[in-house]
């Protein structure tokens, strides 16, 4: 990790409810959340300086991009799915993973970390198309590196999955 990021967030880093991140698995089995938030921040950070953003926004972007999924749970364990099939229909689409995280992690990274609103915005929002539209520059790279960084971890992760070792896998079962 380049040194300029470990010195920008490396408190957030060491933190033990974002260390927590690194139980949960996100995409794939290789992938877990704080994977995953690390190389978004890596990749907001790259996105931030070859557009000569001052140093203020760039700590922004890369604050907002290391948090942008710090929603703290399993979303692909029994208990969240437990809590969904207690709604049924527009209810429990509405407190789908996808469309609650945004909000969630915004929260908690503004009562653990201070972060701005208008970082906490650009998290509530990197989810679009399924939440509002980002209305910032520290929003739309957060969004366009989350959606870099997620493309390359899924293609990652169905390529192992479809790897010729694990075809065979299953074909014998
Ligand atoms: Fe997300
Ligand atoms: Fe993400």
């Amino acid at each position: 990790m380049d040194s300029e990021i470990q010195q920008l967030v490396g408190h957030i880093l060491e933190h033990p409810r974002f260390q927590q991140l690194r139980s949960f698995q996100h995409h794939g089995a290789d992938n877990s959340v704080y994977d995953h938030s690390v190389a978004v921040a890596e990749a907001a950070y790259a996105i931030a300086r070859r557009m000569r953003l001052s140093e203020d926004e760039t700590a922004s972007v890369v604050r907002a991009a290391l948090l942008h999924d710090f929603f703290g749970y399993d979303w692909r364990g029994d208990r969240f799915r437990r809590y969904l099939h207690r709604y049924s229909g527009v209810q429990r689409l509405m407190r789908m993973h996808a469309f609650v995280h945004g909000h969630i992690a915004a929260g908690r990274a503004k009562a653990l970390f201070g972060l701005s609103d208008a970082e906490c915005e650009a998290i509530a929002r990197h989810m679009f198309p399924l939440s509002a539209m980002p209305r910032t520059r520290i929003a739309w790279i957060v969004t366009l590196a989350d959606k870099a960084v997620a493309s390359r971890e899924m293609a990652a992760a169905v390529g192992s999955y479809l790897s010729p070792s694990r075809r065979k896998a299953v074909t014998e079962l």
